[in-house]
């Protein structure tokens, strides 16, 4: 027995990464709109740098994205010849909000998402929705200083309550924050943080990510009256740290670093602060302000399950030594473990393994919804592209979880693997860190027609999933 019948088997991708069209149909300016290509992209989305509009010097690739936004039914058609049986998307929350404070929505926004969802349906497509992957209003980072003040919640809010009241019925499975954790490491990506000279930015950072969570717990709450069949997750970018050596300094280390990166999803999945964290909010003087109100909306909203994304696992030791890279978060280099391209570190059973983390740790169903590999792809003269690298990592990490499954009774609903179709990378903006099954005729600077074709692993997925992950 592997995967259960309905098991949900798709790709995924998010709203800034794909669409483009970012001044359409009413959409206001958003944050991932103006984070460039280039070396300046990692002091802006790590909030050391402030730019909040175009300039001349800088190529912004989500400008256009891979033109989703007009070629979305091309697309979902792709998806549907693969036979997914669901499709995780981002809504840009400036379509519904252009500046994020109003109180009504954006007809146009609103209708371009039902649309979408209408679409997928007439495959038998169940959409899964981000709310927010990174996303923000500028206009609510320029005038409210973005997640660090307590009033995006009541923004978000509208948000949501606009979405679940108009979606009802086409959309049953939410997330609230794409890889909430991410704040800890991307804060202006997280939650549109750019900080101040001076401030204590752990602070400030730890005051935002509670703002998301009471806001991911009233988007539960919204979601659940509205129709009682939503089901509602968190997102975590996940990945277990090892110890690099048995010696305990190291297995300290690595116990630190994850729960470093659970905190927030022990919060979202329990309903309650860690003590661990409060402790080092104590030991470090962080003064984060968390209302009585706000225990009690986080105690009452917990998520109905948790989702992820898994790319690598980590190393953690006790005298930090050589750093490798890895989805901006720091690590230790694995000596045991090959690496991809851009030294992301390829563990397949780390997969396994991180899946029975989250499956002890919180007993609740889990959705993984981000898991692939990024690759420079070659297409040959015919412009084919024959990405067995892509179908070797993905084959041994479905394999992997089709063990954690079958042999170690994790429950886990489905999975979507990222950048289904090819898309602007998020840590770097570059197009040529390709993850899809479909090659989109678009190179860094910007070149192409961006036109669609599928690769060799298009096929391979379509098989995997029409033998529910039996045949890899
Ligand atoms: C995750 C994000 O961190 O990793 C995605 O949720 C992102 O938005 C993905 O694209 C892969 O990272 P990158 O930097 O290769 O695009």
């Amino acid at each position: 027995m592997g995967f259960k019948k309905d098991f949900l088997w798709g790709g995924a991708t998010a709203a800034n990464q794909c669409e483009g069209a970012i001044d359409v149909d009413g959409r206001g300016l958003a944050n991932v709109d103006v984070v460039p290509l280039g070396k300046d992209r990692l002091p802006i989305i790590t909030g050391k740098m402030k730019h909040l509009a175009f300039d001349e010097e800088h190529f912004y690739p989500a400008k256009v994205g891979i033109d989703f936004y007009h070629r979305y039914k091309e697309d979902i058609a792709l998806f549907a010849e693969m036979g997914f049986k669901t499709f995780r998307l981002s809504i840009a929350w400036s379509r519904i909000f252009p500046n994020g404070d109003e109180t009504t929505p954006n007809e146009e926004g609103l209708k371009f998402y039902e649309e979408m969802f209408k679409e997928c349906k007439k495959y038998g497509i169940e959409p899964l929705v981000t709310i927010t992957h990174f996303d923000c209003p500028i206009h609510l980072i320029k005038e409210y200083g973005g997640w660090r003040n307590k009033k995006m919640v009541e923004f978000y809010q509208n948000l949501v309550t606009a979405i679940a009241k108009r979606y009802k019925g086409l959309v049953k499975y939410w997330l609230t924050f794409n890889e909430i954790n991410m704040i800890l490491h991307a804060p202006f990506m997280g939650a549109g943080i750019v900080f101040e000279e001076g401030e204590n930015e752990e602070e400030v950072k730890y005051q935002a990510a509670h703002h998301e969570l009471v806001a991911s717990a009233e988007a539960t709450r919204i979601l659940h009256e509205v129709d009682p069949e939503n089901k509602v997750g968190c997102m975590m970018a996940a990945g277990d740290y090892y110890a690099y050596e048995c010696k305990p300094e190291d297995v300290f280390e690595s116990m630190k670093e994850n729960r470093h990166n659970l905190s927030l999803i022990d919060i979202q999945a329990r309903g309650y602060y860690p003590n661990y964290l409060l402790k080092e909010f104590e030991q470090k003087g962080l003064n984060i302000e968390i209302t009585e109100e706000d225990k009690k909306v986080l105690k009452a909203h917990t998520v109905d399950f948790i989702s992820f994304s898994y790319y690598a696992s980590r190393v953690a030791r006790a005298e930090k030594e050589e750093l490798t890279a890895g989805n901006i978060f720091e690590s230790v280099k694995n000596p045991h473990l090959e690496a991809s391209e851009w030294g992301w570190q390829i563990d397949p059973l780390g997969f396994r393994i991180t899946l029975n983390t989250l499956w002890d740790r919180y007993q609740k169903p889990l959705f993984v919804v981000e898991n692939g590999l990024g690759a420079v792809d070659t297409p040959d003269e015919n412009g084919y592209v024959a990405d067995d690298y892509r179908i070797d990592y993905m084959a041994r990490h479905i394999e992997a979880m089709r063990d954690a499954v079958e042999k170690d009774g994790v429950e886990l609903w489905g999975y979507t693997s990222w950048g289904c179709i090819d898309l602007v990378s998020a840590g770097t903006g570059e197009m040529k860190k390709r993850y899809g099954f479909i090659y989109v005729d678009r190179d860094n600077e910007g070149n192409g027609t961006l036109a669609r074709s599928k690769k060799k692993s298009f096929y391979w997925y379509k098989n995997v999933i029409a033998t529910n992950g039996e045949d890899v």
